[in-house]
């Protein structure tokens, strides 16, 4: 496996956001002010991969699944930008079973009164408003694996930053991988070896990807995979 030193990726980063100018700064400053869970270093990964896919991976639109409050989708969006390309955020914005009242990771604030439900595609959209990404990223409210059960459009990127526990986690291995392009670059968010460090599913995923002989690893930072796709199948 190939993990490049966070140091080296983030010169790229600095480099390849000097030859765009503002923009990406401006970008750059909306995402790491998002609600999330996205660590800088690893968000910067995941521009700079989508930077390179951009340029010489194969035709077609990104998606990422599980875009809470946009976070990645900013990450990626200036990415997709750059290089004209469309990405999709997918989200049902309920939140995961983490995110709900009594768990690791609820906020309060983000429950709407009306239903007694979480509702992040609120915070979502101010985020992408903000950071001018209106243009470039395409919400789909929905479940994951009911969206991928009818999209036709091979992808070029797919982002896999879902449910975490087995069932949300392998079904969307299982409905998107197959959508993934030849070529194209498939990225997926917290991925623990180690099982003291976080729970399994996004690592089996990951693992599938590795054992599936049709994907080869370019890069890992933090909990973020990097992974090509080299033939068809998962
Ligand atoms: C870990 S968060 C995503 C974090 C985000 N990528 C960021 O940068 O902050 C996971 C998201 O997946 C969404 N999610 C979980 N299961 C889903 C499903 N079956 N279909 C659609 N979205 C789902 C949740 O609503 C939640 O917003």
């Amino acid at each position: 496996m190939t993990a490049t030193p966070p140091a080296e990726n983030l010169k790229e980063v600095e480099s390849v956001a000097a030859t765009a100018g503002d923009r990406f700064d401006e970008v750059f400053k909306h995402a790491v002010a998002a609600r999330g869970f996205m660590p800088d270093e690893e968000g910067q990964a995941l521009f700079l991969h989508a930077r390179r896919c951009g340029a010489d991976g194969p035709d077609g639109p990104w998606l990422e699944v599980g875009s809470y409050c946009g976070k990645s989708a900013c990450y990626l969006g200036a990415a997709a930008e750059h290089d004209g390309r469309q990405l999709f955020a997918l989200d049902h914005h309920r939140g995961s079973e983490e995110n709900q009242p009594g768990w690791e990771y609820h906020e309060s604030d983000l429950v709407d009164p009306a239903i007694g439900r979480i509702d992040t595609l609120p915070e979502f959209r101010r985020t992408i408003h903000a950071a001018g990404l209106e243009g470039t990223v395409v919400a789909l409210v929905g479940d994951s694996v009911s969206v991928a059960a009818v999209w036709r459009t091979p992808l070029s990127l797919l982002f896999i930053d879902g449910g975490h526990g087995p069932e949300p986690a392998h079904g969307d291995y299982e409905g998107w991988v197959p959508h993934l392009a030849v070529g194209g670059l498939l990225l997926i968010h917290d991925v623990f070896p180690n099982p003291v460090d976080g729970g399994r599913p996004p690592f089996e995923i990951w693992s599938r990807a590795v054992n599936s002989g049709v994907f080869r690893q370019v890069d890992a930072v933090g909990s973020l995979r990097i992974l090509r796709r080299t033939g068809e199948g998962i």
